[in-house]
């Protein structure tokens, strides 16, 4: 992977705004090979459950600003999920995750919204997201379906393959980017969020310059309990 413009963690690369998203769907639908994908660029058939909790960053520019991208991944089976509350808080971003092979996963998707709206905050962005489209001969939830729902809840929409890369970096932007103009004009209208940093991270890590290239930082932070 390309590692050109890759700095020193020790704030050598000023960060404008940390951003927490929170990857949520049933077990199985691709969360966790959607992250890897987006934060690494790569892939793994046999991805094994999550259990607990886990994120990983990346650093992206927004409008000639340093975005760090703070992604958030659990369990899909209830039994080895993160504390609710503590996964949400702070969230400003949300992807919800579905199977398009899978029925069920997308049958699912108002549950997962239920939760998500009891707690994030009412400006959380949200983005339906509808993954594996290279299986398109095993397609069980139509396009339309899953775009009218969208529209009908107000959320963003896409189609993702994890698998062959298409429209995950989209659909991770299209949080980022919603998440960057929802900030900024609330800073435009409040005037005085400017800057905010609504997650401090722990321990510094290294950062790029520019939106097409990524540094992992993994951390597992917990266990299922
Ligand atoms: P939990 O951690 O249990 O909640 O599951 P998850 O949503 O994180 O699923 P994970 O990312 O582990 O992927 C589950 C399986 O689907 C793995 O075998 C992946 O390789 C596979 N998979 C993920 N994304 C895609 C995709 O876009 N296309 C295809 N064909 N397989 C995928
Ligand atoms: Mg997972």
């Amino acid at each position: 992977m390309a590692s050109t413009g890759v700095l020193g963690g020790d704030g050598s690369h000023k960060i404008d705004y940390v951003f927490k998203v929170v990857l949520i769907g049933d077990s199985s639908v691709g969360k966790s090979q959607m992250l890897s994908r987006f934060a690494r660029n790569e892939f793994s058939l046999d991805s094994k459950a999550t259990i607990g909790v886990e994120f990983q960053t990346r650093t992206v520019v927004i409008d000639r600003k340093s975005v760090k991208a703070q992604i958030w991944d659990t369990a899909g089976q209830e039994r080895y999920r993160a504390v609710t509350s503590a996964y949400y808080r702070g969230a400003l971003g949300a992807i919800l995750a579905y199977d398009i092979t899978k029925r069920k996963s997308f049958d699912h998707i108002p549950r997962w919204l239920e939760e998500l709206r009891a707690h994030a905050d009412d400006n959380t962005v949200m983005i339906l997201v509808g993954n594996k489209s290279d299986l398109e001969d095993q397609r069980e939830v139509p396009t339309e379906d899953a775009k009218e729902f969208a529209q009908t809840e107000g959320l963003f929409f896409l189609e993702t393959s994890a698998l062959e890369a298409t429209n995950v970096e989209e659909a991770f932007l299209t949080v980022l980017t919603e998440i960057f103009n929802v900030t900024n004009r609330r800073s435009l209208a409040g005037g005085k969020e400017q800057d905010q940093k609504p997650v401090s991270l722990a321990g510094k890590n290294i950062d790029v310059a520019g939106s097409g290239q990524a540094v992992p930082e993994k951390n597992r932070m917990c266990c299922g309990s």
